[in-house]
């Protein structure tokens, strides 16, 4: 077991701090350029433990890479010239390799059996399963868990409805359709993360979106080469937290993805009296992108409808340290979903920052939570859950005591330097 001591510091978050690499728009980048037999360049890759997950996964049916200068170089097979995996592949902790590569494979002339490891086992698969057999998938699961079997099938065309509020299902779907017979029509009833459908319309010609609609024409066509990949919000988000709770911050993320999928924290973290501001906006890859300007603020309670969760969703955890330190009451409401992450966070997120002396509970898949004025300290665990590590790291910025992290390394998962970026803003 791993332990971080957090020694009783004063934290000012100021200056200018790059976050890693987008880690959805990474897992992406790495899965489409595998439709490309040419090289395709792919600039600030996010090297972290699940975006490697996917870059072993594909590389396991073909897919060749390199690194030259910090940029990486992949060579495709094409769509439909992947190779049989003589293995099982590892998923490891990643639920986006997982349902992408479920999507990718269900229409290949070959079986594929992806499994994970403890923490991705308990997640749910038959979100995935079910639609794709809708469209000619031939899918078996444990129980509606991993290991996944993904039998030789044809994909058809045609039109299917997407339900789940979940942009991996969506995606698995898209993905799918790509290695179909005919045109796929997907119709969206719930709006979520839309970088699949950025990236595929800039670097093919195979998608058209119009509205909560999207065409995809199978068989890739490629019209670029290169992938620059923009700085990810949710990392981002644990900086922005901090510079608000902090006295005499004044932080710049440097060209960071505002997809409005993605920033809806912003709009609420603004909402709460937050001083957040963009500047130098942008577009990378179909993108949008800005430099976030955040300034230290007093911040008052808010309640948070079920209806915004999945536009917020990988950020609750520090939306719920923010309210735990806001003046007055908040409400989050509707978080089933956050059960299914890579800890139930409901309890995780409740769990710890109670210990840390936050005034919050649950109700049913709600979050209550009564601002205090500070934190007391305490020894936490992560869950092996990379959020929940990240959000107590942020959290002890405002604790009388010390803190001790346990199972601290998770960060891995997506942001391998946190600790070292976090550092940076220690001033005694
Ligand atoms: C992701 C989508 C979200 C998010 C996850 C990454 C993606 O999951 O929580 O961290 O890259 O598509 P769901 O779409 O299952 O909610």
């Amino acid at each position: 077991m791993s332990e971080y001591l957090i020694e009783k510091s004063k934290y000012i978050f100021s200056g200018e701090l790059k976050v890693p690499g987008d880690k959805s728009i990474s897992h992406r980048a790495v899965i489409l350029s595998t439709f490309n037999k040419d090289m395709t360049k792919i600039t600030n890759l996010l090297l972290s433990d699940d975006v490697k997950s996917t870059m072993y996964a594909v590389g396991s049916i073909g897919v060749m890479f390199a690194e030259n200068n910090g940029k990486i170089f992949t060579r495709g097979t094409g769509i439909r010239e992947y190779l049989e995996s003589p293995e099982t592949i590892d998923c490891g902790n990643s639920g986006t390799t997982a349902r992408l590569l479920t999507g990718l494979l269900s229409g290949q002339n070959f079986k594929s059996v992806l499994d994970g490891d403890k923490s991705l086992r308990l997640r749910p698969m038959d979100r995935v399963k079910e639609p794709l057999e809708k469209i000619g998938a031939n899918i078996s699961t444990n129980n509606g868990n991993m290991p996944i079997t993904i039998n030789p099938s044809k994909i058809n065309g045609g039109n299917i409805k997407i339900t789940s509020p979940s942009a991996q299902v969506k995606s698995a779907v898209i993905l799918a359709g790509l290695t179909g017979d005919s045109e796929l029509n997907i119709e969206l009833e719930i709006e979520t993360r839309n970088h699949t459908e950025i990236m595929l319309n800039n670097f093919t010609e195979n998608i058209k979106i119009n509205g909560n609609k999207v065409l995809i024409t199978p068989d890739p066509k490629i019209i670029n080469d290169t992938i620059d990949v923009p700085n990810d919000p949710s990392s981002a988000a644990f900086f922005i937290i901090g510079a608000l709770l902090n006295v005499n911050s004044h932080l710049i993320l440097s060209q960071v993805c505002i997809n409005p999928s993605r920033v809806k924290f912003i709009d609420i973290l603004k909402e709460m009296g937050g001083d957040i501001s963009f500047e130098n906006k942008g577009i990378l890859s179909g993108e949008p992108v800005a430099d976030i300007i955040v300034k230290s603020s007093s911040l008052k309670g808010i309640n948070i409808n079920k209806n915004d969760i999945p536009k917020l969703i990988d950020e609750i955890p520090v939306i719920a340290l923010a309210m735990s330190l806001a003046q007055g009451g908040s409400k989050i409401e509707g978080l089933n979903e956050l059960r299914f992450k890579e800890s139930d966070r409901i309890t995780s997120i409740v769990s710890q920052l109670s210990i840390l002396g936050a005034n919050i509970k649950n109700i049913g898949d709600d979050i209550e939570i009564s601002g205090v004025e500070e934190f007391k300290g305490g020894l936490c665990d992560s869950f092996n859950d990379h959020r929940i590590a990240m959000m107590i790291a942020i959290a002890s910025t405002r604790c009388k005591n010390d803190v001790k992290i346990s199972n601290y390394n998770c960060v891995d998962i997506s942001y391998p330097n946190f600790f070292e970026s976090f550092t940076k803003f220690k001033k005694d």
